[in-house]
């Protein structure tokens, strides 16, 4: 949160102490950055917060920020150096030069590197390269790809690649031989400086790295690396065999019955952050919450924000600790930037003996459990501690509870995400963050918003296999990352997709049995997958399974010459699918895969499934429109489920039925708006087959299948210059839209019988 290193000393006290000034007291306005721009957060009043900015590849010199000081000026710049510089600029960020490196030829060797430059290496005869022969320089300041170096297999561990921008000492690759690094002047040593060659033939310590204070992480890479490790922290080995654990880096948790993950979330609150960024923060803690939240793994979480003092929020002894979305509820209700007055300094060491004494209490009170519970924290600052000492002093308290020296580094994981302030103190952060062989606990990014979307990248699915109901919700995502069990139903002689349908395990799709009316030949159907690249022709259909109780014209003889009740059917794939990111079965409820991703205990039953999912009068659920968009709409149960199917005599196959019962049958699942200004979206034809789902927790479950509807929102099959999407239409007035689907609660039977070699499924009642 400082500028400087020069400053932090009058911060503290700028911060702290109420000003004897006159508040109308303003700072100059001369101070604008060549090249870049600049925010103010509250122009040139005293307290305001300037933040340069600089295109990419560049970076704000010397410094990124600054504040109007209480006596009415700005705080002062400096360089590396200690010399007062009056004019901030943007200065073209380089990428640190490679020092060394040993059997081998590299090039070119320069003192420093330009953004876009190249950096080639080539291994002498008898060595094997490992790493990138080729990195480039990128505009993070930062080289891609990863350290190379040369081996000759005949160590006890592959040589150790020198970072660039560092030297190395000490020996060589021998079992126990111990190597050092050390950085260039200018450079921050990031992850451990210090490895060991281990009896397993691995590194001991985190990847050493040499960062120029203006480098940033791409929240690409965050979101990979950080994933990679927090997955370690998620995975859980299940007694089950339906789905694989992560493949980690040799690190594998197993959380036994009765187990928990504790995750402890530190949002900074300090003057400089700016409420503006805070509520990012805020945001991107709910984002991680919801994500790790999506895991099958019992975790209680707890909530601090924090700047001269911390302030909880959420105590993991709390009642709603275990229940994320109470948790995000009261961080909306009672998580202010506001609430730290003017105690705005940064003291990050206050914020983990917070964490240490809640894990002290807990302890205390719960004795069995504790040993097995295993600790995350997560630490977002957007700068230097500058006050209460060094942060290290806390975490080596917190390491000494958990008793993390007796092989129990398993058990702590801290994370520390350095936001905004070109003046984030890697020194620092490093000092707190966790050390783990093959994993990264320290980054830095350039702004909150980089942040919020490296978090929303976070957790990679595809590490965890065959979990049902998984869906990538990034903005960026594309929609068959957002919806990957979604197919679509194409019979060869067709043009395009006539129905869809929905992938409830590795062989079987779930749709409506009308869909085959017109070709009845199963065989000429093909599934249809959005990854095209995945299989092209789409999947062969090895057999369909109708519901034994479907027949269209069951009722002719009462007058009803379409009827609906039953709409269902299973096709087997003639080879069992690839589970991919884009490609992955939905949670059908009464499994126990949605067993676990509801996170119900064993004894559930499938009607505890059912009061969860269609727990509301009017239940939000989704399906997936001709355009692949999520639709919304409400379920009505209960009380309006009569008044919702009433409308079903709009179909002018039903206008003359007096008793619509008869038509709507227990089977069917009503939605349809009433015109009283909510929203809701109709199917239209062709979407049918389709899944009616629901979320809970960034986890889907299929509820329904799309059957029949009193209104198509598509039928003049328009569609929009603009975004290329079919007009849906807007019903008429008087028109009261329905949309029917079969109740995957209501075709138990005949789903157990089918799905039973294919599925575990938990006790009807
Ligand atoms: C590094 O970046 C360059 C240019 O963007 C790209 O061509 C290359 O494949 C990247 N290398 C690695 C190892 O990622
Ligand atoms: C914060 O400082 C302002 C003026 O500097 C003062 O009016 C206000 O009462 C202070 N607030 C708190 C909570 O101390
Ligand atoms: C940190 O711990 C060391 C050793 O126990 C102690 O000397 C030092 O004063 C502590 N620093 C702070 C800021 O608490
Ligand atoms: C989600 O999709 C985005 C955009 O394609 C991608 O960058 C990210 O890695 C994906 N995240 C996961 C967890 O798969
Ligand atoms: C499809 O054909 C089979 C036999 O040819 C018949 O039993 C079945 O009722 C037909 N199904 C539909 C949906 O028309
Ligand atoms: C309407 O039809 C349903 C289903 O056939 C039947 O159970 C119900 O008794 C009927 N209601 C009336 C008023 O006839």
């Amino acid at each position: 949160m400082l500028l400087c290193l020069c400053t932090f000393i009058l911060w503290a006290g700028v911060t702290t102490q109420e000003s004897p000034l006159d508040s109308a007291q303003t700072c100059s306005t001369q101070v604008s950055i060549q090249g870049g721009t600049m925010l103010l957060s509250d122009g040139y009043r005293q307290g305001s917060i300037l933040t340069y900015s600089c295109p990419d590849g560049s970076y704000p010199y010397p410094a990124r920020s600054r504040m109007c000081q209480a006596d009415g000026n700005w705080s002062p710049m400096r360089s590396p150096s200690g010399r007062l510089v009056t004019q901030a600029s943007c200065r073209d960020m380089r990428c640190p030069p490679q020092q060394t490196f040993e059997n081998g030829f590299y090039g070119p060797r320069l003192s420093a590197h330009r953004v876009g430059s190249v950096l080639n290496f080539e291994c002498f005869d008898g060595y094997q390269l490992h790493g990138s022969a080729q990195r480039h320089c990128l505009p993070n300041g930062r080289w891609n790809g990863t350290s190379p170096v040369c081996d000759d297999g005949a160590g006890h561990c592959r040589s150790l690649p020198t970072p660039p921008g560092a030297l190395s000492s000490g020996g060589r690759n021998r079992l126990g031989d111990r190597i050092s690094f050390q950085c260039m002047k200018g450079l921050d040593l990031v992850g451990s400086s210090q490895h060991v060659c281990t009896p397993e033939g691995e590194w001991s310590g985190a990847e050493t790295s040499c960062r120029a204070p203006y480098s940033y992480d791409r929240a690409e890479d965050v979101g990979a690396e950080f994933g990679a490790s927090l997955t370690n922290v998620l995975s859980v080995v299940s007694s089950g065999t339906d789905h694989v654990p992560a493949q980690s880096l040799g690190r594998r948790l197993i959380l036994s019955q009765g187990s928990f993950l504790h995750v402890y979330l530190l949002a900074d609150a300090s003057h400089s952050v700016t409420k503006e960024n805070f509520e990012i923060f805020k945001n991107s803690l709910e984002i991680i919450i919801d994500r790790i939240a999506s895991f099958e793994v019992p975790v209680r979480f707890a909530v601090f924000s924090y700047a001269s003092q911390p302030k909880k929020i959420v105590d993991t002894f709390d009642d709603i600790a275990e229940d994320p979305d109470l948790v995000i509820e009261k961080m909306k209700d009672k998580m202010k930037y506001e609430d730290h007055g003017n105690a705005t300094g940064t003291n990050i060491q206050q914020a983990l003996m917070a964490v240490y004494r809640m894990m002290i209490s807990h302890r205390a009170s719960n004795d069995k459990g504790w040993d097995q519970t295993r600790h995350a924290i997560i630490l977002l600052t957007d700068g230097k501690s500058n006050m209460g000492g060094s942060p290290r002093n806390a975490t080596l308290r917190i390491e000494d509870l958990l008793n993390v020296a007796a092989n129990r580094k398993d058990y702590l994981d801290i994370y520390v995400f350095g936001v905004g302030n070109l003046d984030v103190d890697w020194d620092g952060m490093n000092e707190v963050a966790s050390k783990k062989a093959g994993e990264k606990h320290v980054f830095k990014m350039k702004d909150s918003m980089e942040l919020k979307k490296a978090f929303e990248d976070v957790l990679d699915p595809r590490d965890l296999k065959d979990l049902c109901g998984m869906a990538n919700n990034s903005a960026s995502a594309s929609w068959d990352q957002q919806q990957p069990w979604h197919i679509m139903l194409q019979h060869t002689t067709q043009g395009e997709p006539s129905c869809r349908g929905v992938l409830i395990s590795k062989t079987w799709v779930l749709t409506a049995a009308h869909c085959f009316s017109k070709f009845n030949d199963t065989l000429s159907w093909r599934v249809i997958l959005a990854d095209k690249t995945a299989y092209k022709t789409g999947l062969p259909i090895k057999r369909r399974i109708d519901h034994g109780l479907y027949n269209v014209r069951a009722k002719v003889a009462q007058g009803i010459e379409e009827f609906y009740d039953y709409d269902v059917s299973l096709l087997e794939l003639d080879v069992p699918m690839q589970v991919a990111q884009k490609l992955r079965p939905i949670c059908l409820p009464c499994t126990t895969g949605a067993n676990k991703a509801l996170k119900k205990p064993e004894t559930a039953t499938c009607k505890d499934h059912e009061l969860d999912l269609l727990s509301f009068e009017k239940v939000p659920a989704q399906f997936v429109s001709l355009d692949n968009e999520r639709m919304n709409v409400l379920i009505k149960t209960k009380k309006s489920r009569p008044k919702c199917i009433s409308a079903a005599v709009q179909h002018k196959l039903y206008s003359k039925v007096a008793n619509i019962s008869e038509v709507v049958t227990d089977r069917f699942l009503c939605s349809g708006g009433d015109g009283n200004g909510v929203v809701e979206d109709a199917v239209c034809k062709g979407e049918s087959g389709g899944s009616l789902f629901v979320e809970r927790r960034a986890r889907y479950f299929q509820v329904g299948v799309i059957s029949w509807g009193t209104f198509d929102p598509c039928e003049k099959k328009g569609k929009s210059m603009e975004t290329g999407h079919r007009i849906r239409e807007a019903p008429k007035r008087g028109q009261k839209p329905r949309d029917f689907y079969i109740s995957l609660f209501q075709v138990q039977d005949w789903l157990r019988h089918h799905l039973a070699g294919s599925l575990r499924f938990i006790p009807l009642q």
